[in-house]
């Protein structure tokens, strides 16, 4: 599959006929079944099946949360199954491109818009481009390991599309109204806003085109749309359909310190105290891949925890600390290790062309994957991590689940004991990961509230993960580049989010130190991660005027950390977003593309070096 080439409408069939009393479409020599279901809100589901071309169809593992249905449409479908979602002064705000409004091509299909020339786009999840308006993007949605999966010279001071996490939403705010568009499909799905992006077009065709296109390679289409009188508006009732995120415990909103090198009792305990010496708070120690044996999941190291993990557990609870360890989906392929074995007998792992189980090459060296999208693979892991839980962590980072299969094509992986091809749940891996992970840890501590980070995710994740923007780099175009981001997750349903503070790659001065803690301190997640061998990047290892610009801005976040809380608890019952961009509460055609500042709350505006 390719990352950056897109289906292009002249391949595509368009729908020639509907009846909207039968529902029957046809497009080329095929029929389809359309239906058009609204629901209160002004929320819209557009759905077309045929069941020799999307055989199952919707495939996602995690249902939205659809209010009552409504007979009131502002949204009508004509004879020829053109769309158009009409305005407060019943205007259509968007409309289908007339003549090729649905179009199929073998098992992929697209919709067509024509939106106005004052549109303005946001949203698209996780993205890198640097920019909150997305006018002039084409994009793929198809979660990536972003360092294994494109050239160093790209991803250290350039935009790589796509990456870790896939959300394929679009809000489009037409003149003062607001139209969203969500894919509730997993399969890689794409977009493209008209624009004039003239820094990547060298031949005319290459612009992208005129019309708004979203559409996937496969799957049954089902397409929500979502009507809006103020961004506000638009972003609660999608927040609400795709799942708020409960509140976490108010220790994973306070600042937490972790690197990929903390080899177990003795770091932990030495960074422990170091934070007490220099009066730094911080709620969470990360440790990163050394506290397991060898790599495999699930099994504790004896050079990490010689006493075992509750000794360390307990030697932090002096200072109110907490251990959060990784976990990684890949499991060593290794008979005799007890979780190989057992999964192996259990049929648990992901099945190649040839029945077998694949193989990947991760951490571990050669790797299998449990099959976690299908309820045996997610019931097995959640034993597990319930046992894991028990041992006394309090939290975990799901890391590695976009799937990573290090330079093994992951289109190899086969789901549902090899019936189901790699392209039907490679984007849901992660949030079927996160489902079976906080299932164990429920189990495990029915009176807490589960806190997780992960890499990758999908529609949905919000109900079960907070998410970090995967490896970055200590620099400036890294820094740049983190806000934005933040913004589009925002505004896309992924409200608890952060980037690895000082950057995870390379070493980070201390100009850029500062910086990167003045402009994310109060960011939804507030993270300080590295990579192994890199300059050590804890507050307290930095010369001491640093540190104390860096204690300060930490101390002013738990100083906030009552509005932070409220802003979650305001999150879970009404579905604002924590960060937002300024034209979330501002309304000024001068800041639509502002992207440098934004705000936390209603209350606070940020405006940061960057
Ligand atoms: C991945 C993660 C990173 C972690 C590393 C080692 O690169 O994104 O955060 O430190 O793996 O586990």
């Amino acid at each position: 599959m390719y990352l950056t080439k897109y289906p292009h409408p002249a391949n595509f069939s368009f729908a020639e006929g509907y009846d909207e009393a039968s529902g029957v479409l046809h497009a080329g020599n095929r029929t389809f079944a359309a239906t058009i279901q609204g629901y209160e809100g002004d929320i819209y589901h557009v759905r077309v099946s045929n069941p020799d071309t999307w055989p199952g169809g919707n495939k996602c593992l995690c249902p939205l949360d659809l209010p009552p249905q409504s007979q009131r449409h502002r949204l009508k479908a004509d004879g020829r199954f053109e769309i158009s979602l009409l305005g407060k002064e019943g205007q259509a705000i968007l409309q289908s491109y007339p003549g090729a409004g649905f179009g199929v091509s073998g098992e992929a299909w697209l919709f067509q818009f024509a939106v106005g020339e004052d549109a303005r786009f946001y949203g698209m999840g996780e993205k890198f481009f640097g920019q909150i308006e997305l006018s002039g993007y084409r994009t793929k949605f198809w979660n990536t390991d972003v360092w294994a999966d494109f050239p160093m010279a790209q991803w250290k001071d350039h935009p790589v599309d796509p990456p870790y996490f896939t959300t394929p939403y679009l809000a489009i705010k037409a003149g003062t109204e607001w139209v969203g568009i969500l894919l509730h499909n997993p399969y890689p799905t794409f977009m493209q806003t008209p624009g004039l992006d003239d820094s990547r077009v060298f031949v005319e065709w290459q612009r992208t085109s005129k019309n708004v296109i979203v559409g996937s390679e496969g799957g049954q289409p089902d397409l929500y749309v979502i009507y809006g009188t103020s961004l506000p508006e638009l972003t609660r009732k999608l927040q609400k359909l795709v799942g708020a995120a409960p509140l976490p415990p108010i220790w994973s909103l306070g600042y937490q310190q972790s690197r990929w090198g903390y080899a177990g009792h003795d770091d932990l305990v030495r960074v422990d105290a170091e934070f007490a010496k220099h009066e730094i708070p911080c709620d969470g120690l990360w440790m990163d891949l050394e506290h397991m044996r060898g790599f495999r999941i699930f099994n504790t190291s004896a050079d990490a925890f010689p006493d075992g993990a509750q000794k360390t557990i307990e030697a932090l609870q002096p200072n109110d600390r907490k251990i959060v360890p990784i976990l990684d989906p890949g499991v060593k392929f290794e008979p005799g290790y007890d979780v190989y074995d057992d999964g192996h007998e259990k049929g648990i792992f992901c099945k190649n062309a040839e029945g077998k189980e694949f193989v990947g090459m991760v951490w571990p060296g050669e790797t299998v994957f449990p099959d976690l999208t299908t309820e045996e693979g997610r019931e097995w892991w959640a034993g597990y991590a319930q046992k894991w839980f028990e041992e006394g962590f309090s939290a975990t980072w799901v890391d590695m689940n976009d799937p990573s299969t290090g330079p093994v094509d992951p289109q190899g992986m086969l789901f549902a004991n090899g019936k189901e091809p790699h392209a039907a749940y490679h984007n849901q891996y992660a949030l079927g990961m996160q489902m079976a992970t906080f299932e164990g840890f429920q189990r495990a501590k029915p009176h807490e509230r589960p806190f997780m980070l992960s890499r990758s995710g999908f529609i949905g994740s919000s109900r079960y993960a907070a998410i970090w923007t995967g490896d970055n780099v200590s620099n400036y175009f890294h820094l740049r580049s983190s806000v934005p981001t933040a913004i589009g997750m925002s505004l896309s349903g992924i409200p608890f989010h952060g980037a690895d503070i000082g950057g995870f790659g390379g070493d980070c001065s201390e100009e850029l130190m500062v910086d990167w803690m003045k402009a994310s301190f109060l960011f939804p997640f507030c993270r300080n991660h590295s990579v192994k061998d890199s300059r050590p990047q804890e507050p307290y290892a930095y010369p001491s005027g640093t540190m104390q610009l860096l204690r300060r801005f930490i101390r002013l976040r738990y100083k906030m950390l009552p509005y932070l809380y409220n802003l979650f608890i305001r999150h879970e019952a009404e579905g604002d977003p924590i960060l937002r961009p300024l034209i979330y509460d501002f309304h000024d055609t001068t800041i639509e593309r502002t992207w440098d500042q934004f705000m936390i709350g209603p209350f606070v505006m940020q405006a940061p070096f960057l």
